[in-house]
């Protein structure tokens, strides 16, 4: 093909693809026969009720737990056999829904081992952080706005701050996708007025986001489309405008109250 010209399907294709998923715990199907595509530069938001498979798909996606069926092409690769490192190191970073940090260790090592993981091939840390692994864990922490004390153990700082370390941390391995599981869990109005506004920056630099949230607020402000899981299985897939509509979303998730919530965040949703 001439210099220049650039394939269709290359314009069309998803960063990310997921073909009839299915994880089985026993009996159980914790995610069940699950397809969706995430497009670049999209916010995919993700709800339903407690226990529905959503931190299960988050397994399956960044390989911490492998899916027992089905197909995960990222950046048009089969990754669903890959190790978690490998996963990351191609470009697929992830929050947990606990604050996740090396609890001892201070604010800028959790962010250090980080971007060191992030650069090496092998995964695990160097006994000594280059230039470029400092430079690169500085900017995460300024991209996060965490402004408390860099050497403070990680244990003692409040919520807030450990949550900005936890995305300054996958941000030093330089995502193409950030999966977000919870990022607001526990968090003041104010808090998450902030986060909202980070993950928008997030966006505009170029990451592509997949968050879970029960905060319905946070799922539909900034989502640009909206899948909703219960049982394993997707029961709803459309924009925040749609999802206050649904009936089946508002018999088993949302109820009559939040469903008109939703409506009414919707209409004030500003999509970066
Ligand atoms: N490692 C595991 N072993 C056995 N069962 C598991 C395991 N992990 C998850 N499950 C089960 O799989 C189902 C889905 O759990 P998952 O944590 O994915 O739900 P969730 O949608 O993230 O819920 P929540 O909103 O409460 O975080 C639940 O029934 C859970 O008990
Ligand atoms: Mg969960």
């Amino acid at each position: 093909m001439p210099d220049g010209l650039i394939e269709e399907d290359a314009i069309s294709s998803p960063l990310l693809s997921c073909r009839n998923v299915s994880k089985f715990f026993g009996a159980m199907a914790a995610v069940k026969d699950f397809s969706f595509d995430l497009a670049p530069g999209e916010i995919l938001g993700i709800g339903g009720p407690n226990g529905a498979g959503k931190t299960t798909l988050f397994e399956l996606i960044s390989g911490l737990n492998p899916a027992d069926e089905g197909r995960i092409v990222f950046a048009g690769r089969d990754i669903q056999s890959l190790t978690p490192h490998a996963i990351c190191h191609l470009g697929i970073a992830r929050m947990f829904q606990s604050n996740a940090g090396f609890d001892t260790l201070s604010a800028l090592q959790n962010v250090r081992i980080a971007a060191a993981f992030g650069q090496s091939s092998q995964g695990f840390p160097p006994l000594s952080y280059n230039a470029e692994i400092k430079r690169v864990a500085d900017e995460a922490i300024e991209f996060v706005g965490y402004t408390r004390s860099l050497s403070a153990p990680v244990r003692s700082l409040p919520v807030l701050d450990r949550k900005l370390l936890m995305i300054a941390s996958a941000l030093a391995t330089r995502p193409k996708i950030l999966m977000m599981d919870e990022p607001v869990g526990g968090l003041n109005p104010e808090e998450i007025n902030r986060l909202m506004e980070l993950v928008k920056k997030l966006t505009r630099q170029g990451v592509t986001i997949i968050l879970i949230e029960h905060v319905m607020r946070f799922l539909v402000q900034l989502s640009t489309r909206v899948l909703i899981m219960h049982h394993g299985e997707k029961i709803f897939e459309g924009t925040p405008g749609e999802l206050a509509t649904d009936d089946r979303v508002k018999e088993v998730y949302l109820g009559e109250r939040m469903s008109k919530r939703v409506a009414d965040y919707s209409q004030k949703a500003e999509h970066p």
